[in-house]
């Protein structure tokens, strides 16, 4: 259980939510984000020094619109309501909200008064509107504190309760302010301390990782991956050898990452570790498979059985880490999204090895929290800032059937991608980005003969949550450099295409 002072985010289905965690996270202030339909007593045993309502697609007086229960507000405790959650703060106290003729949407010139929430920002500035219903009375005992031209209630309050409602989206860059806003909200109204720090996390984990586990054995399933990496190396931190590491390498793996892993945790951190080279086992379980789907289960399942073989020579351990993060336990307020994908995490739960228990050491954290936190514990910055690899690895940028010939073409030219895209210093812009072998072959000239080979594409993607997504706008040099280099350095390849679809209606992976 988190020690800490805790904010509870309560989530109304907006598209920003975790933007609201992170802003407030960053701010070393730790928070919970729930769904709105939780009752008081589970939002009470957060003990949580104050409250964020976040916005949503809804409006007020909809039948069934979400509501949270009103002894919210007589928590004594201060209250930020955010877009759908101000008109709701605002509808719920006797306030009114009236449907607009025009949605507002876009950045737009806003007018700030005198309040805590805006210390120490400019009366004038800008904000990001995203709504269609509107504030037309703030409720008794509030006082509007900021507006627009189309928006007469941009922010208002109530002092004596501390309760304050913005009809902007402070969390997203576009509100440039809204960093500092939510800061005041925490530190100015809310008098908190900022006591949530990765250091703390890290020794606060580990010591009570050491006196829970005793001289217990400890077993890890480690990817190279961020998130297992680090909870890899804190459990180490906390019972050394007593911990094992399986990892299991299919074959599907990058260019030396491989190698790189059992350097990395074999020899740098000097973790207990069994590298599992099982290439052609994969592939044999993969051959003439092409519907991506397939290819996902199969390599999941297989995974899970060649852990448990490894698993079961070891022998009975007593715990088994897993490295779920916080976005993977957040339940949405509305969240009935369709399955595009079964995102079937080489790395998941084996069902049958034998332990008594799970430890999530990352459960709480959001993913820059897991960076940070493995940069605290010395883990090189290379692989903490490991661009998202998914588990089916390889598989899934290896169009139709995969084989060892055209892995290793692939292998190659993404190799190339990569360090031409680390060379323009792109790397930290672009949050993932990739080249993919097309089941295509197409006519070239090579010298003056014609070839009939392969085409790469490549896939480069802006994002913050992975759920959507833009093509990254790579400078044509660089673009150039990247052909050149993979048609010449690379057999059986004569073309070069790039991917400048956004998610939606693309997905990030081809497969
Ligand atoms: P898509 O392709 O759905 O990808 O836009 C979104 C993010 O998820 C990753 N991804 C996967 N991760 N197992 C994983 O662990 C999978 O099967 C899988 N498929 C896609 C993808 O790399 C991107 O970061």
């Amino acid at each position: 259980m988190i020690q800490n002072e805790t904010v509870v985010v309560i989530d109304f289905g907006g598209q920003y939510n975790q933007l609201i965690a992170r802003r407030v996270r960053e701010a070393n202030v730790y928070c919970v984000v729930l769904p709105y339909s939780k009752s008081i007593e589970e939002i009470k045993s957060y003990n949580p020094k104050a409250i964020i309502f976040t916005g949503g697609p809804n409006s007020v007086y909809d039948q069934g619109s979400p509501i949270v229960d009103k002894a919210v507000f007589e928590l004594g405790i201060p209250v930020l309501g955010i877009c759908y959650g101000a008109q709701l703060m605002s509808h719920m106290l006797g306030g009114t909200v009236e449907k607009a003729s025009t949605r507002e949407y876009g950045v737009i010139p806003v007018s700030l008064s005198e309040s805590l929430l805006f210390k120490g920002i400019d009366t004038e500035s800008e904000c990001l509107m995203s709504h269609t219903d509107k504030i037309i009375e703030v409720p008794n005992g509030f006082e509007v504190v900021a507006h627009t031209g189309n928006c007469p209630v941009a922010a208002f309050q109530n002092t004596e309760k501390d309760f304050y409602g913005v009809q902007f989206h402070p969390e997203v860059n576009h509100t440039p302010f809204g960093s500092k806003m939510i800061r005041n909200f925490l530190f100015e109204i809310c008098g908190l301390k900022g006591d949530w720090t990765m250091a703390d996390y890290a020794k606060n984990f580990i010591d009570s990782a050491r006196e829970k586990i005793g001289d217990k054995k400890v077993l890890c399933a480690l990817s190279g991956g961020v998130d297992s990496s680090v909870a890899a190396v804190l459990l180490h931190k906390a019972v050394g050898k007593q911990l094992t590491c399986i990892f299991v390498d299919h074959g599907l793996l990058r260019k030396n990452e491989g190698d790189e892993v059992e350097e990395i945790f074999s020899k740098q951190f000097d973790i207990n570790l069994i590298r599992v080279n099982c290439e052609d086992r994969f592939l044999g379980k993969l051959a003439d498979v092409t519907d991506p789907e397939k290819k996902r289960k199969i390599i999941g399942e297989e995974f899970i059985r060649v852990f448990e073989e490894e698993a079961k020579k070891i022998g009975t351990v007593d715990y088994l880490v897993q490295g779920t993060i916080y976005p993977d336990v957040i339940e949405s307020g509305t969240g009935d999204a369709s399955v595009i994908k079964s995102h079937h995490n080489v790395g998941g739960l084996p069902d049958y090895v034998d332990f008594k228990e799970i430890i999530e050491p990352l459960r709480n954290l959001f993913k820059d929290e897991v960076r940070e936190l493995g940069a605290e514990l010395g883990i090189p910055h290379h692989l903490v800032w490991r661009q998202p690899f998914p588990g089916p690895g390889l598989a899934v940028r290896c169009i139709g059937a995969i084989t060892k010939d055209r892995l290793e073409i692939l292998k190659d030219a993404d190799y190339i991608f990569r360090e031409e895209i680390a060379n323009a210093g792109l790397d930290r812009e672009i949050n993932q980005y990739f080249a993919v072998i097309t089941d295509m072959r197409s006519v070239g000239v090579m010298g003056d003969g014609r070839t009939y080979d392969y085409t790469i594409a490549l896939r480069a993607v802006t994002t913050t949550d992975f759920m959507t997504g833009e093509w990254a706008r790579i400078p044509y040099e660089v673009l150039e450099k990247v052909s050149r280099r993979i048609v010449n350095e690379v057999k059986h390849v004569n073309r070069i295409v790039y991917d400048i679809t956004s998610k939606p209606p693309a997905t990030i992976e081809w497969e």
